[in-house]
């Protein structure tokens, strides 16, 4: 089933629960700058593109499924909120360089992309990439597939051009009941040249 019909049908079906940002934006948000834009990667019901809208960024937030985006639109509009959402598949080309003070990318996982996220950061440009890892503390969590699950430390091999500001991977390291399990995180900021 091709990934707009699959996502549509999931969104067509999911509750009206306001969505949230994710652990590491919600936790980190003091690095964000206080304006500039921002984009919202494979943003579903747009949960991170909400509170960058809400912290002073011009927001944009792009999903492959209409539904999420239309969804989005209304959230933003009840919450006072301006956020360009787009009903679009993310590409590289269409991610354009140089472009954005703030990317976030949240329990969507494409390898391929990386190198083009990297690019449309500005100078001083901020990634927060939040998503699960193949090494997972029980089944349940995230996808089945693990090619669309993070190897140890891949996210710091991904993005090898981004200086990182915080990094979690804690894998089964100590108590497996603390902490971040299941996904890994980065916070990495673009360095000019
Ligand atoms: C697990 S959801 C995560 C949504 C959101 N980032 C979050 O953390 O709640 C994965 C999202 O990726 C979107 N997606 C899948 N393939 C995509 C593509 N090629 N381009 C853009 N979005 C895509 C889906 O529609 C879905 O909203």
């Amino acid at each position: 089933m091709d990934a707009r019909v699959k996502w549509d049908r999931i969104y067509n079906k999911a509750g009206s629960n306001k969505p949230t940002a994710c652990s590491s934006l919600i936790e980190y948000q003091y690095l964000l700058p206080q304006s500039g834009e921002a984009l919202d990667l494979a943003c579903g019901l747009g949960g991170n593109a909400l509170l960058l809208a809400q912290c002073g960024l011009q927001t944009t937030a792009i999903d492959i499924s209409p539904v999420a985006i239309g969804k989005l639109q209304r959230l933003a509009t009840d919450s006072g909120l301006t956020v360009n959402a787009v009903a679009q598949s993310v590409t590289a080309d269409s991610l354009g360089a140089n472009r954005y003070d703030v990317i976030t990318v949240s329990n969507y996982f494409d390898r391929e992309l990386a190198p083009a996220i990297s690019a449309a950061l500005k100078p001083d440009g901020l990634l927060f990439y939040q998503t699960f890892v193949n090494d997972k503390t029980g089944p349940d969590a995230g996808p089945s597939n693990p090619e669309f699950l993070l190897k140890p430390n891949e996210l710091l091999r991904l993005f090898p051009a981004l200086s990182i500001v915080v990094y979690s991977d804690l894998g089964r390291v100590g108590d497996t009941t603390a902490g971040l399990r299941n996904q890994s995180f980065l916070v990495g900021r673009s360095v000019a040249g």
